[in-house]
């Protein structure tokens, strides 16, 4: 049973991108501390970051049979955009939780609609690098119980 992670937009900046709002933490050590947290529970591992829409969804697509139960997903910019990555997510029926690290409701407020929270497990957001692990472990406890 594999665990997947998908980074949308500039995420691959992380580090250096506006670290007042996004925090100095790397995308590396983001996917390197969920990697050893999910093979640690016995899980298969993967992530991409994708600064294209139409990877986000073939990635999407192919994990309706690659064996992956979970997803945990930052959408970024395409949070407020994208109906095709929402309707990817809609047609595998995946679980998945969405991720920021920034609070996009205490933002500008065309961050303050999303595209995904509806139609997901749960929202996990404004704790910098941080989202991310509570969200693998609201996925890792998810999975157990199931
Ligand atoms: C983000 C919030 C989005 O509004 C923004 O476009 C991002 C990152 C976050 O993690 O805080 O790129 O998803």
């Amino acid at each position: 049973a594999k665990l997947l992670v998908l980074h949308g937009p500039n995420l691959n900046l992380l580090g250096t991108r506006e670290p007042g709002v996004y925090g100095h933490t790397t995308l590396d050590q983001i996917d390197g501390d969920l990697e050893s947290r999910a093979r640690a529970a016995g899980y298969d591992f993967d992530s991409l970051q994708s600064n294209a829409e139409h990877e986000l969804v073939d990635r999407i697509q192919a994990a309706r049979t690659d064996g992956t139960r979970f997803i945990v997903i930052n959408p970024a910019a395409f949070t407020h955009t994208s109906v095709a990555i929402r309707d990817a997510l809609a047609a595998v029926a995946v679980p998945f939780i969405e991720v920021h690290l920034s609070n996009p409701h205490a933002r500008e407020p065309f961050r303050h609609t999303s595209y995904f929270s509806d139609l997901a497990v749960g929202v996990v957001a404004g704790f910098g690098a941080d989202s991310y692990r509570y969200a693998l472990d609201a996925a890792l406890a998810r999975l157990d119980q199931h």
